[in-house]
């Protein structure tokens, strides 16, 4: 049987009817088994500050305490201005932080893009990919997800109604799985 693998899901909107958090539920019921997906919030987060890194917000230790005992973390986002929203990158720096305690080191990551628009969160996406590159976060490559015209994509209780996208994600998250364990072995 498969080791049970927990996932901290990130989602980089704060807005209620947001399609990326709709996306980010979905996909719990998505993905396999023995992933155990949780959406660990990111909107009660000051914005980080270097000068308390000696001395930081609750609300800082609290979110580095929910992301370390993950096993991997999802980013499912939205595209501001062709790069990552501010909340999102700011829960990253959160967690980078007191250089050398990253909470972020070694977690296979995998990242999902949505927008109403046609290209799917591309720049998002891509943005995103940098700064885990730098955070030392092996992410997956293939499939890529960038989920487009994400205002017809959710039927009325938020599954996604079309069929075609409902089974790219399960391929996504299955691959996702496969990820986290050729990166934990
Ligand atoms: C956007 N939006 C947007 N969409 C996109 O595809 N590329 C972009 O660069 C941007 N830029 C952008 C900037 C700002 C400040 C806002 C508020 C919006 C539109 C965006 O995709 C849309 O609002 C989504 O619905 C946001 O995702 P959620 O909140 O539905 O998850």
């Amino acid at each position: 049987m498969a080791v049970e693998r927990k996932v901290a899901v990130l989602v980089g909107s704060l807005r209620k009817e947001s399609f990326n958090r709709k996306m980010a539920v979905a996909l719990e019921k998505l993905a396999p088994r023995n992933l155990k997906l949780g959406i660990v919030e990111i909107d009660g987060l000051t914005l980080y500050n270097q000068d308390h890194d000696a001395g930081p917000p609750v609300c800082w230790v609290e979110f580095r305490n929910q992301i370390r005992p993950a096993d991997a973390v999802l980013f499912v986002t939205p595209e501001y201005n062709r790069s990552v929203p501010g909340v999102l990158k700011n829960a990253i720096d959160v967690g980078s932080r007191p250089y050398g305690h990253s909470v972020w080191a070694g977690k296979p990551a995998a990242i999902v893009s949505v927008s109403p628009g046609a290209m799917g969160g591309f720049g998002a996406n891509h943005h995103l990919r940098q700064s885990l590159t730098f955070l030392d976060m092996p992410v997956l490559q293939q499939p890529e997800a960038y989920i487009g015209n994400a205002s017809a994509l959710f039927d009325e209780s938020g599954d996604i109604s079309n069929a075609g996208t409902r089974d790219f994600m399960t391929k996504f998250m299955a691959a996702f799985a496969g990820w986290i364990e050729k990166t934990k072995g």
